[in-house]
């Protein structure tokens, strides 16, 4: 069997990570050159050894990823960090001493044992000691280091239920261990540590003011290029090239996604005049509870959905609630889903980081 894009069909084995056995199973398919998906307390990760070349090359594979994008190197503990990287300094032990395990992956020189494809046939490698106790397991039982980029179709929405998983990559991957749905919900932040002064390359999970409490110089995100007017998407490869990995269009889901740069009162009143305006057309929303509530209360006829994102304020529901509600929006066949920001302070900067990529051109500034 193959599917659209020729690829032969295998069976996915699903395990629940509960079961005995589970992780020992799923940790002989790793350890053997298989893929599997596994869940990290930021989203599920689709692993393979990262020190295999060939198990690492099925994960471009499986993903439809292009090979200029990085993968994030996990390990069961920091002490393992100098099999993976080299001239660690004195910075990165002292950040993974207050964040791992945690949402935190630091870029530094890459050690001989992990091979080009991992690192883009880069000089330096990504990262990171997850939290979940299933993956923290599962790489401790493997033996091995284990390459993971979320496990979606390569620009797709990414993966915070074993579901989401399948949907995107089922007979395409060896194994997948559910380990129920993920509590932090965005990814890692990215801090490359070989930059003077560090900087943020994706913001996520550990929160800018998080860092600069251990050192204050750390620089935020580069600002990404201005939405495009004309509301299209070309540049993706030729920046994937300039900045691995860091696509202006990512995390997307099918449908149109229109965001409007604005938090709270002016949030809500944006998508409120887009949703009027989009007369004859089926229009979606994603806002917090309380803001969903007005906007159905005011029975707009064409609004059929609203995604709800947890208590105003409340970003870190916001994140564990965000990829999941988009793909329930993206599954009710809409012809736009309406969305706003949430500030940049804590938790904001990678909400808007995700809706902003997500959204893809239809980023769009209130004045
Ligand atoms: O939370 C996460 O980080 C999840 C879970 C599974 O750990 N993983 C994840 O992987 O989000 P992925 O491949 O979807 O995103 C990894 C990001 C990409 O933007 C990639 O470019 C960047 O990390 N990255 C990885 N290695 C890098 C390197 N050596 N230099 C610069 N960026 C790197
Ligand atoms: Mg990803």
């Amino acid at each position: 069997m193959a599917d659209s894009d020729g690829w032969a069909a295998r069976r996915t084995l699903v395990l629940r990570a509960e079961e005995p056995g589970a992780i020992e199973r799923a940790a002989a398919i790793l350890h053997g050159g298989g893929l599997v998906a596994f869940p990290t307390e930021t989203v599920y990760g689709l692993g393979a050894d990262a020190t295999s070349a060939a198990a690492a090359e099925g994960i471009f594979q499986a993903k439809q990823r292009p090979h200029s994008d990085p993968l994030i190197v996990h390990l069961a503990a920091a002490d393992e960090l100098g099999h993976v990287a080299h001239a660690v300094p004195a910075l990165a032990w002292q950040l993974a001493a207050r964040f791992w395990p945690g949402p935190l992956t630091l870029v530094l020189p890459r050690a001989e044992a992990i091979p080009a494809v991992v690192t883009a046939g880069g000089e330096t490698v990504g990262v990171r000691v997850p939290a979940h106790p299933v993956a923290r397991a599962l790489i401790a039982a493997a033996g091995v280091p284990v390459a993971a980029p979320s496990a979606n179709r390569f620009m797709h929405t990414s993966p915070t239920t074993a579901a989401h998983v399948l949907a995107d990559l089922d007979g395409r991957i060896d194994c997948l261990l559910d380990g129920g749905p993920c509590t932090v919900g965005v990814e890692s932040t990215v801090l490359d540590i070989t930059a003077s002064p560090p900087r943020i390359l994706r913001p996520g999970g550990v929160t800018l003011e998080a860092l600069r409490a251990v050192a204050p110089d750390i620089e935020g995100p580069l600002e990404l290029p201005p939405p495009r007017a004309s509301g299209e998407d070309r540049g993706g490869e030729q920046a994937a090239a300039r900045a691995p990995g860091q696509m202006p269009r990512h995390y997307a889901p099918h449908t149109r996604l229109l965001v409007f740069d604005a938090a709270g009162e002016r949030g809500l009143a944006a998508v409120r005049a887009a949703a009027a305006a989009a007369r004859g057309e089926r229009v979606g929303a994603l806002l917090p509870d309380e803001e969903a509530a007005a906007l159905e209360a005011a029975r707009p006829g064409n609004v059929v959905m609203v995604a709800r994102l947890g208590p105003v304020g409340d970003l870190a529901q916001h994140s564990r609630r965000l990829y999941a509600a988009l793909r329930e929006l993206d599954a009710a066949g809409l012809d736009v889903i309406l969305a706003h920001t949430f500030g940049r302070k804590g938790l904001g900067l990678a909400l808007e980081d995700r809706l902003r990529r997500a959204a893809g051109g239809h980023f769009q500034r209130v004045i």
